[in-house]
């Protein structure tokens, strides 16, 4: 099948500027481009008509949990990955924090056929680095390899013991695969739910101190040295991680980090005195200092990309209250906009620089073939209405997960059409298109 994408503006991360094109996909691939200012001959062929929309390549989330097998109640794979379609992704990592946990090469197999057979976008697994992530025994690395896990990772816990990281890296690098990792020492934690800061202060609550993820930040990035395997930080939220991770990259330790739109928008001190458990997530919001340090970080490169850590709970799990409930919020269906609107619309980012950091360059840390619309890579891309505003709907959401912080905020750069493989698999007109 040929489809033509007329009157679009055209821009990827490493353009600066929109361009007006039309753009030709044929058998799932990128065929060919136009000037804007030509017409084309669309004769026989599928035409949808961009209308001036910005035309860009699919985002790429390399941190989501789909909770499939175990927690179907809170997402399934068909769930999850309709829930990133409309958020403008394509291509998605997914953690393997689930029940059973993904330890084994026949839950990575099941996680892939069922992407497959259920899912509209790509789905990369992760395979956990210790069975059950315990963090006392180390999984198969090598088959899990083979049964396609792009990487290892105890994602929702850290892996406490610096000699089980270290054993965890040599593997890891032996077969070219990264680490990733969450970055928290259990003993300074002692069961808080939000960071030391002003609110904890307010409440009298225990706070998570920004030492918990640094340590292990600073442990990992000696260990990556003296292993030499691919490092990557998860979701970083401190101002001091972000200054050993700096060093790190400084005296050319393989070392990559992400990011979270949470931990670029929102402190402590916006989390309201409702005690909403929507504003509770691991790593915690933080200090109003350490946003602005993860907002210079990306931008200066030392954090590499933007993630969303998209975890969505049930309504009742939520309703426990703050310091009962489980962290994590949703994150694809509010990514794009609530990024583009604080960012790009103020004038503190281009949109070129926003792309960037959310579709090649996540492909450039992880070696993976996306991210970019040349003539012969694959067609997955987005068409994003930067123009209308609309408030957040959680009501709306095709993820089950409606645990937000950002309900009611108005927003702009909403993602109007998602293809995959050359395939339109979302529209905001009719919503998900079954194969
Ligand atoms: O907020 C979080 N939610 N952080 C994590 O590390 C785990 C995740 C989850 O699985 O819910
Ligand atoms: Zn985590
Ligand atoms: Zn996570």
């Amino acid at each position: 099948m040929t489809t033509w994408i007329v009157n679009a503006l055209y821009l990827d991360g490493e353009g600066e500027a929109p361009v007006r094109r039309h753009l030709k996909v044929e058998n799932g691939k990128v065929a060919e481009w136009a000037d804007g200012s030509t017409a084309v001959d669309t004769a026989g062929c599928e035409v949808i008509d961009a209308a001036g929309k910005l035309l860009t390549p699919g985002l790429i989330d390399m941190h989501v949990h789909l909770r499939e097998p175990g927690f179907e109640h809170k997402e399934t794979i068909a769930s999850g990955t309709r829930s990133a379609a409309k958020g403008g992704f394509t291509t998605i990592a997914c953690m393997p924090n689930t029940r059973p946990v993904t330890d084994t090469p026949d839950t990575v197999k099941f996680v892939r056929n069922k992407a497959r057979s259920e899912g509209v976008v790509r789905v990369l697994p992760y395979a956990a680095i210790t069975k059950n992530e315990l963090g006392r025994e180390l999984t198969d690395f090598a088959a899990l390899k083979e049964a396609g896990a792009i990487g290892f990772t105890d994602d929702g816990v850290g892996v406490q013991s610096a000699q089980m990281m270290k054993q965890a890296m040599a593997r890891a690098r032996s077969l070219g695969l990264p680490i990733i990792a969450h970055c928290e020492d259990d003993s300074l934690v002692e069961g808080a739910a939000v960071t030391e800061g002003a609110f904890a202060r307010r409440h009298g609550l225990k706070g998570i101190p920004n030492e918990s993820e640094a340590i292990h930040v600073g442990r990992d990035i000696l260990l990556a040295e003296a292993t030499g395997v691919h490092y990557h930080v998860c979701h970083v939220s401190t101002e001091q991680s972000i200054r050993l991770i700096r060093l790190g990259k400084s005296v050319g330790v393989n070392v990559t980090a992400e990011v979270c739109p949470h931990h670029l928008v929102l402190s402590d001190e916006d989390i309201p005195d409702s005690m909403d458990a929507n504003w509770k997530m691991n790593p915690p919001l933080r200090t109003p200092r350490d946003v602005e340090a993860c907002v210079r970080a990306l931008e200066d490169g030392t954090i590499d990309i933007i993630v969303t850590d998209h975890a969505p709970h049930s309504a009742e799990e939520k309703a426990k209250g703050l310091e009962r409930a489980p962290f994590g919020i949703v994150g694809f269906e509010t990514a794009f906009p609530l990024l583009y609107t604080k960012f790009v619309k103020t004038g503190r980012w281009t949109l070129g620089f926003l792309l960037r950091r959310m579709t090649c360059d996540p492909a450039r840390v992880f070696g993976l073939n996306a991210g970019r619309l040349d003539v012969g890579a694959p067609a997955d891309l987005v068409l994003i209405d930067l123009e209308s505003e609309k408030e957040v709907d959680p009501g709306s959401f095709l993820s089950k997960g409606r645990n937000t912080p950002f309900a009611g905020w108005k927003l702009y750069g909403w993602p109007a059409l998602t293809m995959v493989d050359g395939r339109v698999v979302w529209t905001e007109q009719s919503g998900i298109i079954e194969a």
